[in-house]
């Protein structure tokens, strides 16, 4: 299976990835569903309705604490599927990569065209002025992280019952419909739009690359059960 996804890669042209949490747990970061995952954590309110719009204006300051437990990975450094991918991007096969993630890590591993469908970390903005903060302006911060001005800064991540970002949508079909390889990895493929977007693919190469299987595994023309980091590494 990894010498037929060599020889994919080898003779695509036009290559786009499009991954989930699984891309980023040989990071140190967890995912979401997995037994260890996000959404199996033991807290007061069901996790994943924490990380909801609803929430975050009823109970401002436990989303803040689950959010900098939980979700913040400040020693997170890239591995080896984002070096691999930046690479390939480097070398002109690459087109795109279309992340759920919201670490940032394909950006520091050196990938130029990132769609980052659900927001990121990296960016949080103030509720009232609009003035952006870093990261550690948020995960250093506690209880609720307050502007100069006085408003709430709130991360740039799209929660459960807010809409994806339009232009970011269109960048990420415009690539997937334009590819002749689509590599799939790391995600559940449950949540959508993010995961309906693979639709628009109409290439020759689609595969997924998992660490447990997926209710879509049939739908890919090649599909290798194994880490990412580890199975990229190796082409
Ligand atoms: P999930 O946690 O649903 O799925 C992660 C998948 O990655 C699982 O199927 C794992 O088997 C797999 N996996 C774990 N480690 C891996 C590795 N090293 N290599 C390959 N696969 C691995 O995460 P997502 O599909 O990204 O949204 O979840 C989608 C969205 O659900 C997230 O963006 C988040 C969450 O609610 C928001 O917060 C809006």
């Amino acid at each position: 299976m990894l010498k037929k996804l060599a020889e994919m890669i080898k003779t695509s042209e036009n290559i786009v990835f499009f991954g989930g949490a699984g891309v980023s747990c040989e990071s140190g970061c967890k995912d979401f569903r997995s037994a260890d995952g996000i959404y199996k954590m033991n807290y007061k309110y069901p996790p994943e309705s924490v990380l909801s719009h609803s929430f975050f204006e009823m109970h401002t300051e436990d989303f803040y604490d689950f959010y900098r437990k939980y979700l913040c990975f400040p020693d997170a450094k890239p591995n080896a599927a984002h070096y691999k991918l930046a690479e390939l991007e480097k070398s002109g096969k690459l087109k795109a990569v279309i992340t759920q993630n919201v670490d940032g890590l394909h950006q520091l591993a050196g990938s130029k065209c990132v769609y980052e469908l659900h927001g990121s970390a990296l960016r949080n903005y103030c509720m009232k002025c609009g003035k952006f903060h870093d990261f550690d302006f948020v995960y250093k911060s506690s209880g609720i992280p307050k502007c100069e001005c006085g408003g709430i800064v709130k991360p740039d991540v799209v929660l459960y019952e807010e809409s994806l970002n339009n232009d970011i949508i269109e960048g990420a079909v415009n690539a997937i419909a334009n590819a002749d390889m689509l590599i799939v990895a790391g995600t559940s493929l449950t949540v959508y739009p993010a995961a309906g977007l693979i639709r628009y693919f109409k290439g020759k190469n689609l595969v997924l690359i998992n660490k447990d299987a997926t209710a879509m595994d049939e739908k890919f023309g090649l599909v290798i059960h194994g880490k990412v980091g580890e199975i990229l590494s190796k082409m």
